[in-house]
Order: structure tokens, then sequence, then C-alpha cells
């Protein structure tokens, strides 16, 4: 097991790069993008907050390396050169700031709601169908997945272009490098399916493109399961995924964030409250369901989030279950996202040597100087895990939808106006 060394407020390094602290934004789609997934002034005033709240690290939310791989609209994309120019008003104004800046690289396979996106075809490692929306997608030929990995590169190289600090690969929540993991969603017989090697080939061509296309001292990280959650189903447990992490080290990878579950286990992934979260899901995303799933969640909405409240409760830094497995096998930097709200946990979380850095999301909506508030030991608008900004996800932009804590989030920001 490595040394790790301790404090919230102590630098920590990234491959290349030295971080000031160890408190990260995580990525959270912003829904802010123009239509052909371009940077507007809403995305670059998101980010300014949080680069004004002193936040050493920023993750922005997923970016689509292919129109194919976009999953919602408003979605920031890299796909294109056309997009470079935008994205480095973004940079250039964190590192105005002087923070630092990740982009979120993703493909979402077959998460995806084909009429939400207007998506042509949803490809998967294989074709099983996602049993939360009911989408087929179809397995991605060989020659497809070598394009694919094409394309990772190309967005990398886009986001070095543009001035990122690094970027993180999307390997967690079922997205598309996901399913190439788990057996459940990749049951292919050739070398991308199989056994752990194979099933991790993908990752680490990409991690190898992008290396031959950024340089080694670029920053790549990995956002990845510490459990599938798919009772029923051939998910992967934590064993499995340390093993995959162990050899995403191996293949050049500078540090893994730690989360959970696929689309098809629920909502391990932001523990909290579903009432106003479904009550706006509803009518936003659910709204391009197929019309028998998209009435039976009209009909048994209630229902639904009397059960997820009960399965899946806020708790302070619920990823916790697994990181510390990940921290005792690697030696790169394991960052653990999920429920972290105060300090306390926070430094308990690295003090212990459960991970060497926290990452937060719903909070960071809350309260965008979140970083500034608990370094100086300020209060600001509080997460109550009400899971109103996941509601309102792909439809409405990223912000928070709670009644008294959006209020308060409203007013301090007005009152940093007025200063
Ligand atoms: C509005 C919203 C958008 C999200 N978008 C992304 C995303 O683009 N990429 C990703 O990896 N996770 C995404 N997540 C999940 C978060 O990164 C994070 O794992 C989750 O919110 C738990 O952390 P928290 O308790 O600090 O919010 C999103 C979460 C929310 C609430």
């Amino acid at each position: 097991m490595p040394d790790r060394p301790t404090g919230l407020f102590s630098p920590i390094r990234i491959g290349a790069l030295e971080l000031p602290a160890r408190l990260f934004k995580t990525a959270t789609a912003e829904t802010r993008a123009d239509a052909a997934g371009r940077v507007t002034d809403a995305v670059v005033d998101f980010y300014r907050l949080l680069a004004k709240g002193g936040t050493p690290l920023i993750i922005t939310g997923n970016l689509y390396v292919t129109r194919q791989g976009k999953s919602a609209p408003r979605q920031l994309g890299v796909d294109d050169d056309d997009k470079v120019a935008g994205l480095r008003r973004v940079t250039d104004m964190v590192h105005g700031h002087g923070g630092r800046i990740f982009a979120q690289l993703n493909h979402c396979g077959r998460q995806v709601v084909p009429d939400f996106v207007g998506a042509p075809e949803v490809v998967s490692a294989s074709g099983v169908t996602d049993l939360l929306t009911g989408t087929r997608p179809r397995a991605l030929g060989a020659d497809e997945i070598a394009a694919l990995v094409t394309a990772f590169a190309d967005a990398a190289g886009r986001c070095q272009a543009a001035g990122f600090d690094g970027v993180q690969l999307h390997s967690a929540n079922g997205y598309l490098l996901s399913q190439f993991l788990t057996p459940y969603t990749n049951r292919r017989g050739d070398a991308y399916g199989g056994d752990l090697e194979n099933r991790t080939r993908i990752h680490r061509e990409i991690v190898a493109a992008i290396r031959t296309r950024c340089g080694e001292a670029f920053p790549v990280i990995v956002k990845m399961n510490g459990a599938d959650r798919l009772p029923l189903r051939a998910g992967l447990d934590t064993v499995a995924l340390v093993a995959i992490a162990r050899r995403l080290e191996a293949a050049g990878v500078d540090a893994v964030e730690i989360t959970v579950g696929h689309y098809e286990s629920g909502f391990p992934m932001v523990c909290g409250s579903f009432g106003l979260c479904l009550r706006h899901m509803v009518e936003g995303s659910m709204a391009q369901l197929p019309w028998l799933r998209r009435n039976a969640m009209r009909l048994f909405r209630p229902l639904v989030a009397w059960v997820c409240d009960r399965l899946w409760p806020g708790r302070e830094g619920f990823n916790l279950d697994y990181a510390p497995a990940f921290a005792r096998a690697l030696t790169i930097p394991v960052i653990c996202v999920g429920g972290f709200r105060t300090r306390a946990a926070m430094e308990g979380a690295i003090a212990g040597g459960q991970c060497d850095a926290v990452s937060a999301g719903r909070p960071f909506i809350a309260d965008p100087f979140l970083f500034r508030h608990l370094r100086d030991g300020q209060a600001g608008p509080a997460c109550v895990d009400c899971n109103g900004c996941v509601g309102h996800l792909g439809a409405q932009p990223a912000d928070c939808y709670h009644p008294q804590v959006g209020a308060a989030k409203r007013a301090m920001l007005a009152r940093e106006d007025a200063d």
C-alpha cells in the first residue's frame, strides 16, 4: 500500500499536474450548450462561479466525442474542431482565476432515449436492451471500435488544444466504456469481450492513443464504478473493478475517481430523496420514453419515489463503501465522489487513507463557492440531496431547484454581484 499524505488542503499530484488542495468539482452535465454542442455564455458563467470560488480542479460535465455518443439536448460536444474556440473561452477564464480544469470525455452507448436527442442509431458493446429505457442498441463492429479509439484520441487532442489541463474518460455509470467492462452488457466473442484483459482492451487502446496524441505529461484520469450494483445480472463487484483499475494504472492512467452503478441500477449514484426529482424527470428526460414506460412512470411516480427514498437515502461519502479497496491496491491517486457535504467527512476520508481526494457535484451546484466556504469556515447554501438538479438533467440547465436552497443561492450570488 502506498504512503498516503493527509490533509484536505494539502497539495496533491495527478500525473505531472500539482494541485493545491484535494476537494474537486466532479462532472455534472451543464445543459447549457447550443443546439450544436458548442459553448455558450451560460456555460462560461457556470464555470466562472466555480473558478471564483477557488475550486482547485473542475471536471466538466460529459462531452460527447462523436455525435452518436450524445445523450442529452444542450450537452457540450468535442466531436469537431469547430468546438475548440468555445472551449478555449472556458479554460482561459478558469486559468485567469488560478484554477485547473479537466474535460470529461464520453460516449453514451445504449444509455440514451433516441427521441430525446434525435439519435439515428444506438450502439453498444453488445446488443443488450436497456431495461430502464427499452433502448435496443446494436453491437459495434471491430472497425467501428477502432474508429471510436481514434475519436476519443481526437477529442483529447482538441481538449489539449483548447487549453484543458487534462481529460477524464467516463467509464462509469453504465455509459459506453462502462458497457465494455461489464459482462452483462458485453457479450462479445472477439478481442473486446470475454476475460478482463479483453474487456479493458478499448480503454488501454484509448489511453495509448491519447498518449501518442497529447504526450506523456498530459493527465488522463478515469471515472469508474466501485460496484456495478446490477442484482440478478452479470455486474461487476469491487474485487473485479479493483483488478480493472490496476490494469488501467499499468496502462498509464494518472488517477481514478470512484462512483457506483449503471442507470439500470436505479439511483445509487445520487443518494438522497426522489420526490422532486421524479416529478421533474417525468416531464423532462422521461417524456420521450416509449408510451408504456412513460405512462407507467407517470402513474406509479409517487410509489417509485417512495421506494427510491428507502433504497438510496442520502448519506455522507457513500462511495467510501468501495474507494478504500482501490486506495489499498493502487499507487495513483484515488478520488472518491458521492455524498460529501461536510469538511469533517472529507477530512476524515483523506486522513483515514480511504481515498486521496474527494469530489462533489450537487453541493457545488447549490454553492459554487463551496471550496472557499469550507476552507474559510463560512456557511453557504447547503445541498439537501433533493435531486431537483437530477430531475431537470438534460432538459433544463443544471442548477439548484430546491425552493429554499435555490433561493439562498440566488441571494448569495446577488450579494456577490453587489460587492
Ligand atoms: C445534475 C447532474 C449532472 C451529472 N452529470 C454527470 C456527468 O456529466 N458525468 C458524470 O460522470 N457524472 C455526472 N453526474 C454524477 C456526479 O458526477 C456525481 O457522481 C453524483 O452527483 C454524486 O456526487 P454528489 O453527491 O457530490 O452530488 C451528474 C450529477 C448531477 C446531479
